[in-house]
Order: structure tokens, then sequence, then C-alpha cells
């Protein structure tokens, strides 16, 4: 079957299109042939090795799929051949077939398209247990999403509606502003442009609770307008540069500065990280959220799908596609 593999840790050029043998039904696995495949930031630092879980190369890119089910190990539970799902994984998305195990399969919504449903695990999931569950954002508190019209930065402008809050979103320039209003962003603030501290002085006073995938200055700045005991959510450094935190600021004004790592989830507390899916699932049934695709590539586009997510011009996220 066609997979995209990284060769080595050498950059974007060690991304290739192989031939490689589908593995084996293991206990309680499943396997799914892919139908699309979402890509993340990760895959990116993984290029280098400078993500935390790399795996040894060669290997199967890809964390994130949607298609439908083949096959099912007899210890399988709650999935059954022929039923359309999501999984999310560490790695082997990016492959015609993706065998995994039953647990990290999710039955989607039937009307669910595959594109948004390999769109959906990571972004999502990172949005909805990070503003739940870590960040403690309540019903008509005011969130701040950096990085608004990004892969997580854009989900979590729509879950922060879905749960109450009044949305201000951070983004670099007009265009990508705009994705992020009409996914429900209040006030919007253009961070190549503008202060963010000044302006959300002038449009909100303070926000309650940060949702902040970028790092660097966008960082810092929330420290600086952030309401005494508001939370800041540590979820990437997409900026490149590791926030240091001053701790007199938390004392003084009484903040919590958050670290969250969904993937770590799954094995930390199975039962909450299941439960979030569940309801994210429910809230796009709703009608809720809507998963927006900036763009699509077929597995031998893959180098380009990479250039484009690494270049910004993209809002939302890449799906590629077996052909
Ligand atoms: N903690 C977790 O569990 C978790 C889960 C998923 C992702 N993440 C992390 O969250 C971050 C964003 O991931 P993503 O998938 O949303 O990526 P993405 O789709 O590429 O979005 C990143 C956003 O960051 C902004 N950005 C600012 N400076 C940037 C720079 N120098 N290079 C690239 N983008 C820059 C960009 O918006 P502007 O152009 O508008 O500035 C871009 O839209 C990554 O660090 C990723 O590892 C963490």
């Amino acid at each position: 079957m066609k997979a995209v593999q990284l060769t080595s840790l050498d950059g974007p050029d060690a991304v290739a299109l192989a031939d490689i043998q589908a593995g084996p039904l293991g206990a309680r696995q499943v396997r799914i042939r892919v139908e699309a495949a979402g890509l993340n930031f990760a895959d990116l630092l993984m290029m280098d090795g400078s993500y935390q879980a790399t795996p040894p190369t060669p290997f199967t890119m890809g964390m994130e799929a949607a298609g439908t089910v083949l096959e099912v190990d007899s210890a399988a539970d709650g999935v059954f051949p022929g039923d359309r799902v999501l999984a999310h994984v560490s790695s082997g998305a990016f492959a015609e077939e993706l065998v995994t195990g039953d647990a990290n399969c999710f039955v989607i919504p039937h009307a669910m398209p595959f594109d948004a449903a390999a769109a959906f695990p990571i972004a999502y999931g990172t949005a909805h247990l990070g503003l739940s569950h870590r960040g403690r954002l309540k019903e008509g508190e005011v969130l701040m999403v950096h990085g608004a019209a990004g892969g997580v930065g854009l989900t979590a402008v729509q879950v922060g509606k879905a749960m109450g809050a009044t949305v201000v979103a951070t983004a670099g320039g007009g265009e990508k502003l705009e994705v992020a209003r009409r996914a429900g962003a209040d006030h919007l603030i253009d961070y190549r442009s503008e202060s963010i501290r000044d302006r959300v002085k002038e449009l909100v006073g303070g926000v309650d609770v940060v949702f902040d995938p970028v790092g660097g200055d966008a960082f810092k700045q929330s420290l600086r307008c952030i309401n005494p005991e508001g939370r800041i959510l540590v979820i990437g450094f997409a900026g490149g540069e590791v926030p240091q935190i001053p701790a007199n600021i938390l004392l003084v004004k009484n903040v919590d500065v958050i670290g969250f790592y969904w993937g770590a989830y799954a094995a930390l507390d199975r039962e909450t990280f299941r439960r979030s899916m569940e309801d994210l699932l429910r809230m796009y049934e709703d009608g809720k959220l809507t998963p927006h695709i900036g763009g699509r590539f077929p597995f031998s586009g893959a180098r380009d799908a990479f250039d484009l997510l690494k270049s910004r011009k993209a809002a939302g996220k890449i799906v590629l596609t077996p052909s």
C-alpha cells in the first residue's frame, strides 16, 4: 500500500511516498481504510526530531485519520466492520490502511464528511479538553485565543463560543482574522500591527482565559492583560520561542499558567478523554462546530501540503487523501 514516510530527520526532503506492507491485526486492533488524514504542526516538528514523541525513522507519518473499518480483532470493543470512524494515533495515519487499537477510534455521525472527520480529533480535542478540563472556562468569561485562524486556534474559537465565552481572537493579518470572525470570534486583534495588551484593555478590559498555541510575545502580552484568577493555557510554541515565566506576576495577579498536552490524556485519564471526544461529536451533530479545511492534497503531494502548513498561509486544517 502507499504511505507517506519520513525516511530521516533531514527536513521536508526526507518525506517520501513509499510502497509498504500493511501491518497485521493485533489484539483489540482495528483495520481502517483511510479516506482522509489531517496534518499537524507536530508533523513539521518531527521532520528534525524536535517533537517530543518522534518515532525512529523510517516511519509512516500522520497522527489522525478518518475512514471505513475493514476488519476488527475478535476482542475489539465498540467498533465493527463497515463503521465510519475517526482515529488518533502517534504515527501511521498517512497510509492507505491504518491499524490501531479500538480505544483510538470513534464512530462519526452519518453526515460527517471524511475530510472534516480527519481534521477533527487533535484540534477539537485539544481545544475542548484544554478549555473545559484544564482551563476551567466558564460561561460568560472572556477567552483570548492566539493564532486564532490556525489548526488548533480556530477550533478553540468555536469551542469557546459553544461554551458561552466572549472570544477575543488574535492572528497575523486581516484575512486570517476574517476566518476567526466567521468562526464566531467577538473581537479581533491583528498582532502584526497592534499591541495585544492595549487592544484587550480597550475592547474588554482584561481576559479570564488565554489559549496560547503561539508562545513568544503573544504569551508575554497575555500576562499583561490577564484578569486576577485568570488561566493561561500553554498549548504550543508555533512562533518558535518558548516563553520564560516571571513568577512574580503570577503571584501578584493570582494567575495560573497551565501546561496542556492532549495526547497524554489518552493514557492519563482515558474516561475524561473519551467523554470529551463524544461531547465534541455531539456538538458537531448539533451544528455548533464547523471544521475548516484550508487545503486538500493527495498523498503524492504531501510535500506541497507541508510547505503550505509551514508558510502560515492556510487557515484551519490541511488534509491529505490517498488519491
Ligand atoms: N498541547 C497540545 O496537545 C497540542 C495539540 C495540537 C497542537 N499543539 C501545538 O499548537 C501549535 C499550533 O499547532 P497547529 O496545528 O494549530 O498549527 P498551525 O495550523 O500551523 O497554526 C499555528 C498558528 O500559529 C501562528 N504562528 C505564529 N508564529 C508562527 C510561526 N513562526 N510559524 C508558524 N505559525 C506561527 C500562525 O498564525 P498567524 O500567521 O496568524 O500568526 C498559525 O496559524 C503547535 O506548536 C503545535 O505543536 C499542541
